[in-house]
């Protein structure tokens, strides 16, 4: 696979860090995950439901989704220990979100529970050629509160904010290594990473529309998506794209790009340039959630001390692991499986040259 950007200090980064990671050297990295989750239930159809009548699925299967969430399963199957910031609503689905939360041992000290609010959930349908069909349902800005026994409909009842963040919740958990934030739960997205910028570590944004420009404004690293930054810069040229975000925001810039990999600028202003990095060449099954995947890998690398390059192709690898897997969230691989497969691609470029 053909790799661009590569430079020797950061391939001498790279091979020391997965030393060091083979061998268990590096403690456990803790890192805080923010966004959105959601209950997924995706059903599996011989045929894309489109007309008004009943069908029936082959297979259902219910999960933790969302960027967020998926984020943070993501990191913790990498080997980091997570806390997941989000909210919930009171309702079934939050009952069940929060039990899949609990199994999986995610830290869950920032959920939030808004009171008869009703949690995110996405209806996914996926036929035999692969096509998905995503009805996705979130929580407004406000909502009433619960009725009392002494309500009555005559009188109003004041709505509640869905959207404020308890910022002062940060300073009840240790500080992490890293932080990764969406931008579907804006007001905890800028104070987690006001939280890590004063901390002096990593934050980064996973740039997705719509995008938000406070947040950005106090991130280390900004990894659009290519909708996410279409959407930011409005124009779809990538480097045009990633130098105006450089310019507004002073920091690290990337785009990542489906199968076309990953762009990033490498330097700053006149000095900078344009490097990518291909994804590697595997066969897809399932691309849902794999730029979640990418930014977890991204930032624990960072977390763990790597360059943004040596980051850039664990995450690449890590993702299109997940890709090539079936089995949902299950299918997001390990640190030693990411490794294993790096390592067999060091070979075959070894050979090939
Ligand atoms: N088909 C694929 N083959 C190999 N790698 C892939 C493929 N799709 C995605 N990837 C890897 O995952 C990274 C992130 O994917 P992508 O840019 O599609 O994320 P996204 O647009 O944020 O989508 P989403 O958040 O819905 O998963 C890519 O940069 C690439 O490294
Ligand atoms: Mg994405």
């Amino acid at each position: 696979m053909q790799r661009q950007g590569d430079s020797r200090g950061s391939r001498v980064n790279e091979r020391k860090l997965l030393h060091e990671q083979t061998l268990g050297m590096s403690r456990k990295t803790s890192l805080l995950a923010c966004g959105l989750i959601s209950a997924d239930i995706t059903f599996r159809v011989g045929e894309m439901p489109r007309r008004a009548e009943k069908y029936r699925a082959d297979d259902v299967r219910f999960s933790l989704g969302g960027g967020g969430a998926i984020a943070a399963v993501a990191m913790q199957r990498l080997g980091a220990e997570v806390q997941l910031a989000g909210r919930l609503g009171d309702d079934l689905f939050g009952d069940l979100l929060r039990t899949e939360i609990d199994r999986r041992s995610l830290g869950y000290g920032l959920l939030s529970c808004i009171p008869n609010g009703k949690s995110p959930i996405s209806s996914v349908f996926v036929d035999d050629s692969g096509e998905r069909q995503i009805v996705n349902y979130r929580q407004p800005d406000t909502v009433l509160p619960p009725k009392s026994a002494t309500d009555t409909d005559t009188e109003p009842r004041e709505s509640i904010e869905t959207t404020a963040f308890d910022a002062t919740r940060l300073q009840s958990i240790d500080t992490p290594d890293a932080v990764l934030v969406d931008t579907r739960w804006e007001a905890a997205a800028i104070q987690v990473l006001a939280f890590a910028r004063q901390a002096g570590i990593p934050g980064v944004i996973d740039g997705e529309a719509p995008v938000s420009h406070t947040a950005m404004a106090l991130a280390s690293h900004i990894a659009f998506s290519r909708q996410g930054l279409r959407n930011y810069a409005g124009v779809d040229e990538v480097e045009a794209g990633l130098r105006q975000a450089q310019t507004e925001f002073a920091c690290w810039v990337a785009v990542t790009d489906g199968e076309q990999g990953v762009y990033w600028l490498e330097g700053h202003g006149a000095e900078s340039r344009l490097a990518h990095m291909p994804a590697f060449a595997i066969t897809s099954v399932d691309t849902l959630g794999a730029g979640d995947v990418w930014h977890a890998a991204f930032t624990l690398q960072l977390a763990r001390g790597a360059c943004e390059e040596v980051a850039i192709r664990f995450a690449n690898a890590a993702a299109a692991l997940k890709c090539q897997s079936n089995d949902g969230l299950d299918g997001i691989p390990s640190t030693e499986q990411v490794m294993r497969f790096l390592q067999a691609d060091d070979e075959v470029q070894r050979v090939s040259h």
